[in-house]
């Protein structure tokens, strides 16, 4: 079935998955593209889609600068609804013969907008409106034939349209939380402006996404590799449910997960009625890691020997067709959209090799963010702790001990791993944080246990709140629940003499220490 959807051209804006999300939280399906996208890549996107609108994301640059993204213009000749924010509103306005003049100085934060009345896309505001602005450029005239429905008092065209040809800027930020009524613009772009139908409802998804894969693996033998992640897991009770005994899910233990990690992965695998294989290749993983300081050569060399592993794996089985849990941002990070830029190498499930001979990839979940792929695993009854679970990184615990990773440094990370998480959840948290876990680093620090002098590692405590990982902030813990994070890891970690607390936003820093 064909949903309705809107575009979101990628004009490089920090909040342009915020556009889309907010978009798909009203039940429409919402995609992004880099913006420069042509008018036949437009088309082709319509033959799997009802592509109803078009929104330009904001974005850092200024259009007078000499490398700034630019749109093209045909795109506009397609008929279909625009609305462009912030800087999508600046490049219409300068693109259609309206006047954008450049930056004295940069507007950020809330304003008041004064609103006309009449207008489609402003239904339903006051007269006076709470706005969020983050802008340099600022436009004077809005582009010809169109009107002015929204000022401030710093842009005399905050907010325009051009009701015939369909065409609407705002320079401020609905998709934010600050603009109060930022939810009621989109609704009434998506709904009042571009026609769309509330048809893409994720948890009705599941048998859609069960029958696809179906027909993609054509009554033959499949392979998935579980990681204990919610995205694997995920695809795999799909896939479990498509093909049932054609597919053959591994487990590879790589030694560097948390406590009761293994077991908890097999009794979900069982309970879900997927025929899995569990790899012990803890000693292998060791091997390969011993020597290695640098985060990146970690990684490599975890993911290298995954595949070596699972390659061993698919041979026995038999597989014709790989199943993976990828899903919507790492298509994005991995490039589909231009303007994204690759801070780490994410080792995942995802990044096996083109020369694995399969015959297809088959990637039930690739349209979906994670708070969806939530919902769909609730849909599929996955268990409530691997539905909640936190996100995990590929590489797992090597990536949380600063420096060589030895057997001794994983069994403190993974003791210190299991406090945080006992006592964040028993802390009976109103909002648990996205992640919240220990990392071991490479400094020693003195300290007196008993009465005597000891000389022993630092763990750092790291928690975060975050939407989709590609910001973060730290997260304000109450004190007595760090209190009790540290006292229990000094107490019951022999080694350990210190504990801080990590109290940096991403960015500048990012989730992970390595
Ligand atoms: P960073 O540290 O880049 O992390 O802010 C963003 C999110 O990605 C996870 N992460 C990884 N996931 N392989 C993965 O599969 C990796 O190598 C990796 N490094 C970080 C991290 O836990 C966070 O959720």
């Amino acid at each position: 079935m064909k949903h309705d959807m809107i575009l979101v051209l990628d004009f490089g804006g920090q909040y342009c998955h915020l556009i889309a999300r907010r978009i798909r939280e009203n039940s429409v399906y919402s995609e992004i593209a880099p913006c420069d996208i042509t008018p036949s890549q437009l088309a082709g996107m319509q033959e799997e889609h009802n592509v109803m609108g078009i929104i330009l994301s904001g974005g850092p640059s200024s259009i007078y600068e000499k490398d700034a993204p630019q749109l093209d213009v045909k795109i506009l000749d397609s008929g279909l609804p625009v609305l462009g924010i912030c800087y999508g509103h600046q490049l219409l306005a300068h693109r259609l013969r309206g006047r954008v003049v450049e930056a004295k100085r940069k507007e950020f934060g809330i304003a008041s907008a004064e609103v006309a009345g009449g207008s489609v896309l402003l239904k339903g505001l006051s007269p006076r409106e709470q706005v969020w602005m983050s802008h340099g450029d600022t436009v004077l005239k809005p582009p010809e034939g169109s009107t002015v429905i929204a000022t401030t008092d710093n842009c005399p065209v905050a907010a325009f349209q051009d009701e015939k040809r369909r065409i609407y800027g705002v320079q401020w930020h609905p998709e934010v939380v600050h603009t109060t009524n930022g939810e009621t613009i989109l609704r009434n772009f998506i709904f009042g402006i571009c026609g769309c139908r509330p048809d893409w409802k994720v948890g009705d998804l599941v048998e859609q996404y069960v029958n696809g894969v179906r027909a993609a693996v054509k009554g033959q033998r499949a392979i998935i590799a579980l990681s204990g992640g919610i995205d694997s897991s995920t695809a795999g009770a799909i896939a479990a449910r498509a093909i049932g005994r054609n597919l053959t899910a591994v487990f590879i233990d790589n030694g560097l997960m948390r406590e009761n990690e293994p077991e908890q992965i097999s009794d979900m695998a069982r309970a879900l009625g997927i025929t899995y294989v569990h790899v012990d290749a803890r000693a292998r993983f060791l091997e390969k890691l011993k020597g290695i300081a640098d985060p990146e050569q970690k990684r490599k060399a975890i993911g290298n020997e995954f595949i070596r592993v699972f390659e061993e794996e698919a041979e026995k089985v038999g597989a014709r067709y790989l199943i993976q849990g990828t899903i919507y941002p790492d298509r994005i990070e991995s490039g589909i959209s231009k303007k994204s830029r690759v801070i780490k190498t994410h080792h995942n499930v995802g990044g096996l090799p083109e020369t694995m001979k399969f015959a297809g990839l088959v990637e039930p979940l690739k349209e979906l963010y994670k708070d969806e792929v939530r919902k769909v695993a609730s849909r599929l009854g996955l268990p409530k702790e691997m539905v909640n679970r936190q996100p995990f990184p590929g590489p797992g615990l090597a990536v949380r001990i600063v420096g060589e990773v030895t057997s001794e440094k994983i069994g403190i990370v993974r003791k210190a791993d299991a406090i945080v998480t006992d006592e964040i959840a028993a802390a009976g948290l109103n909002d648990l944080p996205w992640q919240y876990f220990a990392v071991l680093t490479d400094t020693k620090s003195t300290g007196v246990k008993g009465d005597s002098r000891s000389y022993g590692s630092v763990i750092a405590i790291r928690a975060v709140g975050s939407k989709d990982a590609m910001t973060a902030e730290f997260s304000r813990i109450p004190y007595g629940v760090l209190e009790r994070i540290s006292t229990r890891i000094t107490n019951e970690i022999a080694d350990a003499v210190r504990v801080v607390y990590d109290i940096t936003n991403k960015p500048p820093s990012t989730i992970e220490w390595e």
